[in-house]
């Protein structure tokens, strides 16, 4: 039975994209927004789920199997590859690469010239920063993001200073405040970050079977998360009968 809160596979209500086909699509979601009367399109491949509250600014080209979550925000000259996640409250900036296989957590701010390589992980409440010196010094220094290479993990409620690059398989552990250069390998943690090299037990590629879910767990035709996955650690049912 559909009602009026279904998503729909029909994306012939968006004037200004082009959805590839498998797509879900909440009520109360902006795709092709124009920003400006000479924008472009916004262009999504295969397979994308799109929740409520998500914008997406016109002069977007995404890849297949694109899940965002709810009240996703992407602004315009966002391009990013195939099997790109971004959960609920996320915010990605105008001007900005995402390369295959990101997973954006929770309330993740991606400030503008930002460069993300493929499968990178980027925790909840992580924060890219572009402005060196906003309203002070010299006006015309354009910002700059960061550079995050392939396969780095930064972890929860980080902060990345602007133009900082962070090398290949790097691993920011969660609360650090990266302010230098991170060669490729690193391990960063702390306030400022201190960076050493990684450990062995880290020193390996982010694992495929997280940065290729074509699936998230709460798809429509994902597994069903069962009451059976409530931890029996904790010392209470779900719901008692
Ligand atoms: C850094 C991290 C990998 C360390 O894990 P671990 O190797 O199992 O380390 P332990 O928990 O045994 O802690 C070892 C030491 O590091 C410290 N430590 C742990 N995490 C830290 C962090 N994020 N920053 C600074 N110090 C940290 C501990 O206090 C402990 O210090 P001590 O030896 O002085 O007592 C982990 O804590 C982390 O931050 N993971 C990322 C989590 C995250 O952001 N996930 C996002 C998805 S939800």
């Amino acid at each position: 039975m559909s009602s009026t809160n279904s998503p729909t596979s029909d994306t012939s209500q968006f004037k200004n994209a082009t959805i590839g086909p498998g797509a879900f699509i909440d009520p109360d979601v902006t795709v092709g927004f124009q920003y400006h009367p000479a924008c472009g399109d916004t262009r999504i491949g295969n397979h994308c789920i799109l929740h409520k509250g998500t914008v997406i600014y016109g002069d977007v080209i995404i890849g297949d199997h694109f899940h965002a979550a709810h009240y996703v925000v992407i602004r315009a000259l966002v391009k990013m590859g195939d099997y790109c996640t971004m959960l609920n409250h996320s915010t990605i900036e105008g001007i900005v690469r995402l390369g295959t296989g990101v997973r954006i957590m929770t309330n993740v701010y991606i400030s503008s010239r930002t460069w993300i390589g493929d499968h990178v992980f980027i925790g909840p409440g992580a924060t890219f920063l572009n402005g060196k010196y906003p309203g002070r010094r010299d006006a015309n220094r354009p910002p700059r993001g960061a550079t995050v290479e392939d396969d780095v993990m930064i972890g929860g409620g980080t902060t990345i200073l602007p133009e900082i690059t962070i090398g290949e398989r790097s691993f920011v552990a969660a609360g650090a405040l990266v302010t230098k250069d991170v060669p490729p390998r690193s391990f960063v943690s702390g306030v400022p970050g201190h960076i050493s090299p990684l450990p062995d037990v880290l020193d390996e590629a982010n694992h495929r079977s997280l940065t290729k879910q074509a699936r998230e767990m709460w798809h429509p035709e994902g597994d069903f998360v069962a009451e059976s996955q409530w931890p029996d650690y904790w010392n209470e049912k779900f719901r008692e009968l």
